[in-house]
């Protein structure tokens, strides 16, 4: 099996202390960022854009995860990249250009994730399979942290692992994940996990522990 890879999203972080932050996940253990970028348009929340990313980018090596929740999100891709994406997600119901989105990620020499509403079904990522480095499944509606997970989404990722078969794409869940939902999706073929508000609870001091409560309970 894969090693377990955590992304603690800074969503549920002190924003007033960013980069404090940002650097408490990384020495807390941490093995990639989540940035979750909202433009409440496609989600009823708006956070951060491209000047954020490029500001904490030379804090850490970590990889940053950028989890697009923005539509359109093809006239911004380049610039998110440049700002220090490693990694760029969108949704796949975001646009109706699926294909095009990833061709561009790519093209741009950065991992391309698709990210999947608990609303949609799997087969959106039946002719993209060979264009992608990560698929993610929601396990909460985006838009915001410290949402209830939805067990559904367990399932989920056992019928996306089957249709991935030996790819070498990587499976990311997002949203309630803690150390009590971690073991059934990581039993199920998850090999990246997002944690907001489990990850940050208790402050940038509880961090480190956080994240080892996430790895031992799996
Ligand atoms: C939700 C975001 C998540 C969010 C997860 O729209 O995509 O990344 O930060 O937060 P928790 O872990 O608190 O559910
Ligand atoms: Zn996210």
């Amino acid at each position: 099996a894969s090693p377990l890879l955590i992304s603690p999203s800074i969503l549920a972080s002190d924003f007033s202390r960013l980069g404090e932050e940002v650097r408490a996940i990384e020495t807390g253990g941490a093995d990639w960022v989540h940035l979750d970028i909202m433009d409440g348009h496609f989600v009823p929340n708006i956070t951060f854009g491209p000047p954020v990313v490029r500001a904490l980018r030379p804090l850490t090596k970590a990889v940053f995860d950028v989890h697009l929740m923005i539509t359109p999100a093809d006239p911004f891709l380049a610039e998110f990249a440049e700002a220090g994406a490693d990694l760029i997600t969108v949704h796949a119901e975001a646009g109706p250009h699926l294909h095009r989105s990833l061709q561009t990620i790519r093209h741009l020499g950065k991992k391309a994730g698709v990210a999947l509403n608990p609303s949609t079904p799997e087969s959106a990522i039946a002719y993209v399979l060979d264009m992608i480095d990560l698929v993610l499944v929601m396990s909460v509606n985006p838009g915001f942290g410290g949402q209830t997970f939805i067990p559904e989404s367990i399932d989920k990722v056992a019928r996306v692992k089957a249709m991935i078969g030996d790819r070498p794409i990587h499976i990311e869940v997002d949203g309630g994940v803690a150390p009590d939902t971690a073991p059934a999706l990581v039993k199920a073929g998850a090999d990246v996990l997002v944690a907001g508000s489990s990850v940050f609870k208790g402050g940038s001091a509880a961090v480190a522990g956080n994240i080892r409560a996430i790895r031992d309970a799996v």
